[in-house]
């Protein structure tokens, strides 16, 4: 059928609606197919159909969005020519464009119209940017510039030739051990010099690390302001590409405000465990779950589940993923310490396991050394229990007991 969508364009055309207020993400939901699997489920080809039948949208207003979208196709930034669209993430769409004054290749990431509206972060975007720019280790990719054309903002960067972690993870599954270490090491020394400079990336996911064609790692959207909460920009995520929080900090998953360099580590020790295992550290049905797993639940230790791996491997990574963050490294210099070691054959420094889990299972003799990762279920708060409150109201009512018999007593005396 002429003029008949393609499923992108159907996905692209929803991801505004919902970007705009116009849906929820719940009606979004509905229009998956199996959407009561975990892993991307794909958006029903008449997903569009499905949202005008309920309601949620009229045909007038999709119309008007399609008309939207095919003109941001056609803007311009001044001194660029806008080539192709590389990707788009939860916050942005990013495209390959050439530089005309320096003749180059450049990333150019175009934030959505509505960030426009909230001049605190629009001063943020700048600010950010701008200091940015002036960090060039080779591990993080160069952020060159920040600017306003029209009516939408944009971060002009270093393109990238090659693939993402996340790339590489959906095509051939886990990374080898040493693979694996040289990429982490590169990134955290990225991190080093970044957070020696007072930077806190706060989005340390495979999808941020880009490898070049050859074979260097490098931390993308260093210096990119976020919009919302760490834990917002998390969930907008999900459902999308490789939605749901998965590398988030326990701490940025609670909102706190003096999140620092470890809520670096802990992502970047859970990108390791996702590139080690083939798993990620906590999974969950929706984004509220993983983050509730994040913050109560046990970490299966990285060997449990890929029994190949050194011990030494699996302990830095369960120092970086403590769940307090003082448990973690107390520097990103310290983690370097830890992988050099470890690259080098040796135990590391720093990173020490209290026992070892796996010595506990083969003298039970019961279960071989691979364990599945289980969803260990999450042991209720203690004020989640009834016989808390029951110890919590007889104490109390002993307590006034005792206080009026010794004032009994006293007055009596
Ligand atoms: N500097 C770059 N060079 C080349 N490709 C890039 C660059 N930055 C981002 N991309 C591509 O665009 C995609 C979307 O990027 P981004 O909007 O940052 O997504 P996310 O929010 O998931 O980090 C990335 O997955 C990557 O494939
Ligand atoms: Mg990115």
């Amino acid at each position: 059928m002429p003029g008949e969508p393609k499923n992108n364009d159907v996905s692209q055309v929803i991801r505004a609606l919902q970007e705009t207020g116009i849906i929820t993400a719940e009606e979004v939901e509905r229009c998956r197919v199996d959407s009561d699997k975990t892993d991307t489920p794909e958006l029903a080809p008449d997903a569009l159909e499905r949202l005008v039948a309920n309601g949620s949208v009229t045909a007038k207003q999709i119309d008007r969005m399609r008309t939207q979208l095919a003109a941001e196709k056609d803007r311009q930034i001044p001194g660029y020519q806008l080539l192709d669209k590389l990707g788009e993430g939860a916050m942005a769409r990013v495209f390959k464009a050439r530089q005309i004054s320096l003749d180059r290749i450049v990333a150019i990431k175009v934030l959505p119209q509505r960030y426009m509206s909230d001049a605190q972060f629009v001063d943020r975007f700048y600010a950010e940017g701008r200091a940015a720019a002036k960090l060039n280790p080779p591990n993080i990719v160069q952020a060159f510039d920040v600017g306003q054309a029209g009516d939408f903002h944009y971060f002009v960067m270093e393109y990238v030739e090659g693939d993402t972690v996340y790339d590489h993870l959906q095509q051939r599954g886990r990374y080898d051990e040493a693979d694996a270490l040289n990429i982490i090491t590169q990134i955290a020394e990225a991190l080093r010099h970044a957070h020696e400079k007072g930077f806190i990336h706060r989005d340390v996911k495979p999808k941020n690390i880009m490898i070049t064609t050859d074979g260097v790692a490098k931390l993308a959207d260093m210096g990119l302001a976020r919009q919302a909460t760490d834990t917002e920009a998390a969930e907008a995520e999900s459902g999308r590409a490789y939605g749901t929080p998965y590398y988030i900090s326990p701490e940025q998953i609670r909102g706190e405000v003096d999140v620092d360099f470890r809520a670096d580590i802990y992502s970047l020790g859970a990108t390791y465990y996702h590139m080690l295992t083939g798993r990620v550290p906590f999974d969950g049905p929706n984004p509220s779950a993983v983050m509730r797993r994040h913050l109560r639940q046990t970490l299966v230790p990285p060997d449990h589940v890929n029994a190949k791996l050194s011990s030494g491997i699996s302990a830095i990574i369960e120092m970086m993923m403590a769940k307090d963050r003082q448990e973690r490294y107390a520097s990103t210099a310290d983690l370097l310490d830890d992988l050099h070691a470890v690259g080098d054959g040796g135990p590391p420094l720093q990173a020490r396991r209290n026992f070892d889990f796996r010595d506990l299972v083969q003298l039970e003799g019961s279960m071989g050394p691979e364990i599945p990762n289980p969803a260990r279920e999450v042991p209720p708060l203690l004020t989640e229990q009834p016989l808390f409150w029951v110890a919590v109201a007889s104490l109390t009512f002993n307590a006034i007991l005792v206080i009026v018999l010794v004032l009994l007593v006293i007055r009596g005396a």
